[in-house]
């Protein structure tokens, strides 16, 4: 099965940004731990996409159709504002897990509220980089039955 996980704006700048919150790893060394951890289920492949602009992830959303069992996303701050990744996330009815590094609950108010989890079979968040191992869990456990 085909995985396809998406990273919204300024997770390209992990490694650098704010450690103290989410981590000293850099986008590319969370991808390649995630890559590992899928060997364990033998049935899937992963495809990596990272964009800054909230079109692209769309786009990106909208070109998954018939083409890609299930969605990881880390949409980042467009989780707190994106009506439009939460439409093109019904629009291709693609089983989604919606993961974060932080703790979204326990930081400033604003980031309580996400568009995105309502269309999500899952939010899993604060574990680091494990949220990710998490997510891929849980998506792969939903899409086996
Ligand atoms: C984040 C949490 C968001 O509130 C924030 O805007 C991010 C990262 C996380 O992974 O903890 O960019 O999605």
């Amino acid at each position: 099965m085909k995985i396809l996980v998406i990273n919204g704006p300024n997770l390209n700048m992990l490694g650098i940004r704010e450690p103290e919150i989410y981590g000293s790893l850099t986008l590319n060394d969370i991808q390649e731990k995630l890559l590992e951890f899928s060997k364990d289920f033998e049935d899937i492949e992963l495809e990596f996409y990272q964009s800054n602009h909230e079109g692209d992830i769309v786009d990106k959303i909208q070109e998954s159709y018939e083409k890609i069992s299930g969605i990881i996303i880390n949409p980042a701050a467009y989780t707190h504002t994106s009506i439009a990744i939460a439409d093109a996330i019904s629009a291709v009815n693609i089983p989604t897990v919606e993961v974060h590094l932080s703790d979204i609950n326990e930081r400033e108010e604003f980031r309580k509220q996400s568009y995105i989890a309502p269309k999500c079979i899952a939010q899993v968040k604060g574990l680091g980089y494990k949220s990710y191992f998490e997510g891929l869990s849980i998506l792969h456990n939903y899409l086996k039955k």
